[in-house]
């Protein structure tokens, strides 16, 4: 046990969470009889919580999100010395670590030129929607107002993302959902929805246009897609998707919006995710990987073409972008941002993210071979997932509550793993891996290893 805190040190913050704090996504009624877990400390892939156990981070601080890894110095203090220099000012005025990240941002996408900053992925997300709806107020009359979203994606916690989200158990409850968002088939080659062809990618692309015939091209603004749908199964588009996706925005004059929160800023071996397929897409949002989680930041990045579209008469008050987000002008964000990304680049984690990525879905597949349990393994980059079935043929789903009791498994022998979970009625059958970009080859095998058991345990 290397933790500092000592077990009885804690008791009384323990105390403290149980009577006071509420804890996202979490039934409180557990509580009654069980601790909340707290964790208290972190350093490089590895956390430790109040009772002193060790864990290895697979999911990168639970949701995909400390990229760098835990314990990074050199980013907190880079993030100190800016506090004490300027801690904040509006970002209707300029920063210099607001200027120098969005270069350095600019530069690793070739195509894209503004950045807007803001605190949260479903705030970056509720921007680009705004934006939408402003173009098609001042450009198209108002009718280009429609905003497409795909089935099993998620932008967002607030009810404007809520609107766009393909996952039905995250709406439920919450309506009614503000009009203007309409869903399009998700493309899932493993559950099929068009029968065993050779162009699938192609097809499920198609399903898109379908949808923008049916509802009107002149009343879609803007397609939102994740490149790799993360929270909704781990699907990686098969090929011939991006390309027909792409050719049909632009047949229609609508604009592509890709949302990275989760893939952006290295997770899948690139930069973004978009960039493995060759997407040139309008808004580019993210948010976890930018600062690993060091600072709150999130950003809005889009091309000159939208960019310009705002830049209008001065003389008419409503002609700019009229929105405004406090902490988008906390500094510590870029900051934190800058050095997050001079970690990438010096430390290669790039390739090392391509490298263990491709040993983490070797592992999974290896697995796939003893376990019958596992139906189908995807991702792309240190972004995996394996997807649990009872049975191969008919591809049943096993229970959501059997993909919770693998995930308790690993965590009780000190691997933390991720799973779907409350999004797709039925659907919440995956398994989920996002370690760190550092993480090492002994690392991904001791994750596996400890998948191998729990599905030993579960399943037998
Ligand atoms: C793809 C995607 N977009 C947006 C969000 C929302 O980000 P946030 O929780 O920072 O608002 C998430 C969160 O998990 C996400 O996975």
């Amino acid at each position: 046990m290397n933790s500092l805190v000592q077990p009885n040190d804690i008791r009384d913050v323990i105390e403290a969470d149980r009577a006071h704090v509420w804890h996202h996504l979490t039934q409180h009624k557990t509580f009654e009889t069980v601790d909340p877990r707290i964790f208290v400390e972190g350093r490089g892939m590895r956390v430790w919580d109040a009772t002193g156990k060790e864990y290895l981070d697979a999911v990168s601080g639970g949701v995909w999100t400390v990229n760098v890894g835990f314990g990074r110095e050199s980013i907190a203090n880079a993030v100190r010395d800016q506090l004490v220099k300027l801690n904040y000012f509006a970002n209707s005025a300029g920063s210099i670590p607001g200027a120098l990240f969005a270069r350095k941002l600019i530069d690793k996408m070739p195509g894209m030129s503004r950045v807007y900053y803001s605190n949260s992925g479903s705030e970056a997300n509720e921007k680009v929607f705004k934006m939408v709806r402003q173009i098609a107020h001042r450009h198209y009359g108002g009718q280009k107002y429609k905003i497409l979203y795909r089935e099993r994606d998620y932008h967002g916690t607030t009810i404007g993302t809520l609107a766009a989200a393909g996952q039905p158990e995250r709406r439920e409850q919450y309506g009614p959902m503000p009009p203007g968002f309409v869903e399009v088939p998700h493309c899932l080659e493993y559950r099929g929805q068009y029968g065993d062809i050779a162009n699938y990618g192609e097809r499920a692309a198609q399903a898109i246009e379908d949808v923008i015939l049916r509802e009107g091209p002149e009343t879609i603004g803007a397609l939102c897609l994740e490149p790799i749908t993360a929270g909704g199964g781990v699907i990686v588009p098969p090929a011939g998707y991006w390309e027909t996706v792409q050719d049909i925005c632009r047949r229609y004059d609508i604009l592509l919006h890709i949302d990275e929160v989760v893939c952006g800023v290295g997770r899948t071996g690139k930069w973004f995710g978009y960039q493995n397929f060759g997407i040139e897409p309008d808004f580019v949002t993210m948010a976890k990987g930018v600062a690993s989680g060091y600072a709150a930041i999130s950003c809005t990045v889009t091309n000159e073409k939208v960019f310009n579209l705002f830049k209008d008469d001065p003389s008419d008050p409503l002609s700019f972008f009229r929105d405004i987000s406090t902490f988008g002008g906390c500094v510590a964000g870029p900051a934190a941002a800058l050095e997050n990304m001079r970690i990438i680049e010096d430390e290669n984690l790039l390739e090392n993210t391509t490298l263990m990525g491709e040993r983490l879905r070797a592992n999974l597949w290896e697995l796939q071979t003893r376990h019958e349990v596992i139906g189908d393994v995807r991702g792309a980059g240190l972004f995996c997932g394996a997807e649990l079935v009872s049975n191969r043929q008919t591809k049943e789903p096993v229970e959501e509550k059997q993909v919770q009791a693998v995930v308790a498994a690993c965590l009780a022998n000190g691997v933390i793993i991720g799973a779907t979970n409350r999004s797709l009625p039925g659907l919440n059958n995956t398994l989920c891996f996002s370690p760190a970009l550092i993480a090492s080859a002994s690392d991904i095998d001791e994750v596996t290893g400890a998948v191998d058991t729990a599905l030993t345990k579960v399943f037998g």
